[in-house]
C-alpha cells in the first residue's frame, strides 16, 4: 500500500483544508486528533468531513484516525497505533499549535502544545523512522522585525510581542536542529482568514475579533438599523498606513498541498504571505461600512488615546490582546514560495474580498461549529 502521510491539528481551520486538499490528491492521509468533551477523535473527523461533503458535494475519502494529543509523550498512542504508524507512515505534516498569545508559565499554554507538542511529534518520528518532516511555523516567528525578513533566516535576536510568537520560534527550531530528519521543509503563513470563495471560516481571530467587538457595539447602538451611516468619533493608535499580511486559508492550502506531494520542493523554507499586504486603513474601512458608521480618526505616534470616551474604553479593552498586531509588518521575502508555486499566485485582498469575508462571518454569527455525528452512526474504520 501507498505510505500514509501523518498529519496533526486536521480539525483546525488551515487542518481540515490540507485534510481536504490532501485526500483529493490522491494521498493516503492518517490523521493524530483529540477527543472533545462530547465527540470520539473518530466522530469529530467524520463531522468534519460530513461538513465537507455538503459543502462540495461530493464524496470524499476518509483518513484513517489516531486518537491522541500532541501534549502526551507518544501523542498518547498505544503500542499497536505506534506500530501501524512505523509501519504505514512515511511523512509527518505538523499543524497542530495552540493560538493562545498569552500563557501563564510554560506548563502551559502557547507553550505546552507548541513546544513541548512539536518535541512529542519529533520523538515520534525518530522512535518509528519517520525521516519526511513538514513543519507548519507562522511569518511571525520574525517578531518585531522591521525591513525585509529572508525565508532563510530565523533567530536573529530579534524580540517578540508575545508568547505565541515565541514559542513558535522555538518550535521551528527544535525542528531545524532535529538531526535524524531529512532537511525539514517549513510553511510560514501570514494572518490566515477565510476562503477567498467562499468566506468560509472556522476560527475568528485577528481581523475577526476587530470585526466582532465593532459588530458587537454597534448592535447595541441599533447602527445597522439606520437608514444613513452614523458619524462616530473614534480615534484609532494607528496612522492608516500600517501594511498587515493576510492569506486566505484555502491559498495558504492548495500552495502547502503541492509542496508536500512534489519531493523537489522539500527542505526548504516557504513564506506564504501575500503578493500585496493591506492597509491599517482598508481594514477599518471595512469595519465601519460592515457596522454602518463613519469617523474613525487615525492618530498614528500616539501610545495611548487621551480622555477615551466609554466607547473607546470599551473597544480598546477588548482588543487589547491584538495589541501587537496594530503595528507595521515588515516585508516577507518570498523567493522560495515563488518558485515552488508559480502557478498559484494568491489571490488579491482587496476591499472587496475583505467586504465578502466579513459578511460571511457576520451571516455565520460570528460562530462555527460541525454538526455532531451521532455514537450510532456507522463510523470509518
Ligand atoms: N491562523 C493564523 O492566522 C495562522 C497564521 C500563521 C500560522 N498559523 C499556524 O497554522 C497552524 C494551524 O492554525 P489554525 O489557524 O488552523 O489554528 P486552529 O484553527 O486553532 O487549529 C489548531 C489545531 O491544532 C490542534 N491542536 C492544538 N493543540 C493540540 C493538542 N494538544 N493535541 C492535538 N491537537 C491539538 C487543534 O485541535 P482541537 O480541535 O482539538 O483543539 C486544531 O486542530 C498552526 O500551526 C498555527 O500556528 C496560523
Amino acid at each position: 500500500m501507498t505510505p500514509h502521510l501523518l498529519l496533526t491539528g486536521a480539525t483546525g481551520l488551515l487542518g481540515r483544508y490540507l485534510l481536504r486538499d490532501l485526500l483529493l490528491l490522491d494521498v493516503n492521509v492518517a490523521v493524530v486528533v483529540r477527543p472533545s468533551k462530547r465527540q470520539s477523535a473518530a466522530e469529530r473527523v467524520e463531522a468534519l468531513m460530513r461538513t465537507w461533503e455538503a459543502m462540495e458535494e461530493r464524496h470524499l475519502p476518509r483518513p484513517v484516525v489516531l486518537e491522541g494529543d500532541i501534549c502526551q509523550p507518544g501523542l498518547g498512542l498505544d503500542r499497536e497505533q505506534l506500530r501501524w504508524i512505523r509501519k504505514n507512515c512515511d511523512c509527518v505534516l505538523h499543524n497542530a499549535a495552540s493560538l493562545t498569545f498569552h500563557g501563564f508559565g510554560r506548563d502551559g499554554e502557547p507553550w505546552r502544545s507548541n513546544v513541548q507538542g512539536t518535541q512529542n511529534v519529533l520523538d515520534l518520528c525518530e522512535r518509528t523512522g519517520i525521516r519526511d518532516f513538514h513543519h507548519v511555523s507562522t511569518a511571525y516567528v520574525c517578531g518585531l522585525r522591521q525591513g525585509i525578513v529572508l525565508e532563510s533566516e530565523l533567530d536573529v535576536g530579534q524580540e517578540h510581542s508575545n508568547d505565541y510568537e515565541r514559542s513558535k520560534l522555538e518550535a521551528e527550531k527544535l525542528v531545524q536542529s532535529a538531526d535524524f530528519l531529512s532537511t525539514p521543509t517549513v510553511f510560514r503563513p501570514a494572518i490566515i482568514i477565510g476562503d477567498s470563495q467562499t468566506g468560509f471560516t472556522t476560527t475568528f481571530h485577528g481581523f475577526y475579533a476587530l470585526l466582532r467587538v465593532v459588530y458587537t457595539m454597534a448592535r447595541s447602538e441599533g447602527l445597522h438599523d439606520k437608514a444613513e451611516p452614523t458619524y462616530v468619533p473614534v480615534r484609532i493608535t494607528l496612522d492608516g498606513h500600517e501594511r498587515k499580511n493576510l492569506v486566505p486559508v484555502d491559498w495558504v492550502s492548495a500552495v502547502m498541498a503541492h509542496i508536500v506531494t512534489s519531493r523537489e520542493h522539500h527542505g526548504k523554507t516557504y513564506h506564504l504571505t501575500p503578493q500585496q499586504p493591506v492597509t491599517s486603513r482598508m481594514l477599518c474601512e471595512v469595519v465601519e461600512r460592515i457596522n454602518n458608521f463613519r469617523g474613525t480618526q487615525f492618530f498614528g505616534g500616539l501610545e495611548e488615546i487621551p480622555d477615551p470616551t466609554e466607547s473607546e474604553k470599551l473597544f480598546y479593552e477588548h482588543i487589547r490582546i491584538y495589541n501587537a498586531y496594530w503595528r507595521d509588518d515588515p516585508i516577507f521575502d518570498r523567493t522560495n514560495t515563488l518558485q515552488a508555486a508559480p502557478h498559484l499566485p494568491c489571490p488579491k485582498i482587496d476591499i472587496e474580498l475583505l467586504m465578502y469575508m466579513a459578511e460571511v462571518a457576520v451571516d455565520m454569527g460570528f460562530r462555527f461549529k460541525d454538526r455532531p455525528v451521532r455514537r450510532t452512526a456507522p463510523l470509518p474504520v
